[in-house]
């Protein structure tokens, strides 16, 4: 590895590990926020507790990060925050897991207008099925981690706002303008396989 790299333990749900991760990378100008977690039988109508759990990491451990290094940033001239979040913040996706991501989302949008003044580049990457274990379980087209990599570099060195890492997701974004009459009847359609 290269030696200028060095990899620290971090639970982003533990308040004090974030704040241990922020006191020691002084000298970082690029955080990445890619914790997530996706726990299988996720049902937006399950318990309160998996709904807590899920939220406290793709949602308060992301804001808890961006928060923790938001001045580190600012102190090394600003720098770029990417938040990796899913095309299923876009969707009517029925698991905790896709309202975590639209907050995240939202979160992700009030932090760009929060850093501006500070110069941060605050990026959104939005992407459907990545072929990584979180997905092991659905038998879909996946994009490949290494292009989803390639496109969010390629992203921030372009001082993109939000990388749409596949179609689907560029589509869904588009799907955006349109009334809910219209588009929920082909999402359904196009997720039934979430409810079969
Ligand atoms: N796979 C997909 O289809 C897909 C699609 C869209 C977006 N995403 C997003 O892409 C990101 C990466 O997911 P993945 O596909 O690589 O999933 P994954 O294979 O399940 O990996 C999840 C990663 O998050 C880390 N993590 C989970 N909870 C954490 C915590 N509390 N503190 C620190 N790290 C934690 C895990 O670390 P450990 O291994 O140490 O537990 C692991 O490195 C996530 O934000 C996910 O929501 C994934």
């Amino acid at each position: 590895m290269d030696a200028r790299v060095v990899a620290l333990p971090l639970d982003i749900t533990n308040p004090n590990a974030v704040a241990g991760a922020a006191a020691t990378a002084t000298d970082v100008d690029l955080v990445i926020n890619n914790a997530g977690i996706a726990p299988a039988g996720d049902s937006i109508t399950g318990p309160d507790e998996e709904a807590r759990l899920i939220f406290e990491t793709n949602f308060f451990g992301t804001l808890r990060v961006a928060t923790a290094f938001a001045p580190i940033l600012a102190a090394n001239g600003g720098g770029t925050l990417l938040n990796v979040l899913s095309s299923s913040a876009w969707a009517p996706v029925p698991t905790v897991y896709a309202a975590s991501k639209a907050a995240a989302w939202s979160a992700t949008n009030a932090l760009r207008l929060q850093l501006h003044g500070q110069g941060t580049q605050v990026v959104g990457l939005l992407v459907g099925m990545i072929d990584t274990p979180m997905s092991a379980r659905w038998d879909v087209p996946k994009t490949a981690p290494a292009s989803v990599v390639t496109q969010a570099y390629d992203g921030i060195s372009d001082g993109a706002l939000e990388v749409l890492a596949d179609d689907e997701t560029r589509q869904l974004r588009s799907l955006l303008g349109s009334p809910a009459e219209k588009s929920f009847p082909y999402l359904a359609e196009q997720l039934a396989f979430f409810t079969a």
